[in-house]
């Protein structure tokens, strides 16, 4: 195994884009940021260094983090922010993961532009459970604001509304040519024909899950958020805020340009959206750059089906050892809300309320003094309570068309919930109809889990059970909760430390839609959370 050392700046950097030159966060000046490439098995050292005006972190989505969650990086959840000027060594292995990840910030907004792929290539000596791809590139998705995303956030806080939405997707930062002023930028793929190769997909956009599609070109999916799958060949993909998906294909079609698209699917239900489309091309060597591309059937932006179908494609290769039996049976309701205004002031919310988010009607609060982590390794008191609930406080119709004004108003707080070291744990995941029934990417940091089903409506203990995958559920990072549905999680507490579970749209992150899980030490060395870091950021 090899160390790799990187380095990091964070910095203000002008480009181009949709026609206006806009300073932007980079990490190095590059937008996408730097391609970490690495083997299962590796060490990464990253030393990040803050020149921005913006408090900043980094977060390594995907990766289990064994032991060290001093290097997860949400801000005041496993770390203080890196303040402008400061700095912060990020040190961690890859353990046992081979795929596709990738890396982000995770500290107010900026994870817009402050994002980069990382690729972990099969164990030195080792190769890919499928024949060796003859090129390889990634595929980034990712959402443009012609203002500053902070801005965005900020102004959307101060009134209670729903923020301003993306001006564009974009496709390795670059909108694609049916935008204005973007067709000389457009992201080219070259290829050969009769070559097979290997695209790694990772939706890095901020608020809305994507379909993709490649005109003219089926794809094979072989892993999903760095975990082999059965290979399963397909038109479309759809991709939560998150996720990621590793693809084969082959160039088997008339040498010619073709156009990789991805679309945004349903935000929220019944609510109108505007679908703008973002595209790459792949070309064809010998295609002669004349050529018009071919633009792919996308599936409808509410297009649920062709969702849920390919979700239930995503299998893992052989039959799996599932952690069992269960010692915590969790249940947890995501969904929004509606908080009445304070008196004196206005919102700008639906009936002059302002937008919230919760789980279990817990609205998570970020601290601001102290890390979670920081607080519970030493025991300071008042940042955050462990007495979040293993279940919601009344049980109603989650899902049901009109659910009671009363349930609107989730608590404020910073709840967690302790597991024992080596516990097996069990949640439903269910979406609620509150305010409006939306797609909710949940992603656990410092885990992988199995899904071992999803469903539309309420989840029904009773009849459900005999619909869990106990064969060759996936594993993942994120799991695509559907619109007024429910997903079931699994995985075994082995990894202590304090972890955030969230939605990984922005938007219901920064409206409270998170708790935290604090995993304690087992016995030994190899159960128990590594000393902080000497150089963790101070509050
Ligand atoms: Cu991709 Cu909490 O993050």
């Amino acid at each position: 195994a090899e160390i790799h050392y990187y380095d990091f700046v964070v910095q203000a950097t002008p480009v181009k884009r949709l026609c206006n030159t806009h300073t932007i966060i980079t990490v190095n000046g590059q937008f996408p940021g730097p391609t970490i490439e690495v083997h299962n098995g590796d060490t990464l050292v990253v030393n990040v260094v803050n020149r921005a005006i913006y408090d900043v972190t980094l977060h390594w989505h995907g990766v289990r983090q064994m032991r060290t969650a001093w290097a997860d990086g949400p801000e005041f959840v496993t770390q203080c922010p890196i303040r402008p000027g400061g700095s912060y060594t990020y040190r961690f292995t890859i353990d046992g993961q081979e795929g596709t990840l990738w890396w982000h910030a995770h500290s107010s907004w900026l994870r817009a532009t402050v994002y980069g792929a990382l690729i972990i290539y099969p164990k030195q000596g080792s190769s890919y459970p499928f024949p060796k791809p003859k090129r390889e590139a990634p595929i980034i998705l990712g959402e443009w604001w012609n203002a500053n995303p902070i801005d965005v956030v900020n102004e959307a806080t101060r009134t209670g509304a729903a923020p301003n939405i993306s001006d564009a997707y974009t496709i390795n930062g670059q909108p694609g040519d049916l935008y204005n002023c973007s067709s000389q930028d457009t992201v080219i793929i070259p290829v050969s024909p009769g070559e097979t190769n290997l695209y790694r997909v990772i939706n890095a956009g901020m608020n809305n899950e994507l379909f993709v599609s490649i005109a003219g070109h089926a794809m094979t999916v072989v892993a999903a958020d760095a975990s082999y799958t059965k290979p399963f060949t397909t038109p479309v993909l759809m991709l939560g805020p998150g996720q990621t998906t590793d693809i084969l294909v082959t160039m088997n079609q008339p040498a010619g340009r073709y156009y990789i698209a991805a679309r945004a699917y349903a935000s929220a239900q019944g609510v109108a959206f505007d679908n703008t489309t973002t595209t790459a091309i792949l070309e064809y060597k010998f295609a002669g750059c004349s050529a018009q591309p071919m633009l792919p059937l996308l599936p409808a932006f509410n297009d649920t089906f062709a969702a849920t179908a390919f979700a239930a494609g995503i299998r893992s290769p052989t039959q799996v050892k599932l952690p069992d039996p269960v010692n915590e049976d969790l249940f947890f309701t995501v969904g929004l809300g509606l908080l009445d205004c304070k008196i004196g002031r206005t919102c700008g919310g639906p009936n002059g309320t302002r937008f919230t988010a919760s789980m279990n009607n817990e609205s998570f609060v970020l601290p601001s003094t102290l890390s979670i982590l920081q607080a519970y390794r030493s025991g300071v008191p008042g940042v955050f309570t462990d007495d979040f609930p293993r279940a919601p406080p009344v049980q109603f119709d989650y899902t049901g068309a009109s659910v009671p004004r009363e349930l609107w108003q989730p608590v404020r707080g910073t709840k967690g919930l302790k597991l024992k070291y080596g516990s097996v744990v069990q949640i439903v995941l269910q979406g609620t109809n509150i305010v409006a029934g939306e797609n909710h990417p949940i992603h656990l940091h410092g885990y992988d889990f199995y899904i071992l089903a999803e469903g539309f409506g309420n989840f029904n203990p009773e009849t459900d059970k005999a619909r869990f995958n106990m064969m060759d559920p996936p594993l993942r990072n994120t799991v695509a909760v559907p619109v007024n549905g429910w997903a079931v999680i699994r995985f075994k507490a082995d990894n202590p430390g304090v972890w955030l579970m969230h939605c990984h749209l922005d938007v219901h992150i920064t409206w409270g839609l998170a708790m935290v899980l604090i995993v304690e030490d087992g016995v030994g060395e190899l159960e128990t959370l590594e000393p902080p870091p000497a150089d963790l950021p101070a509050c």
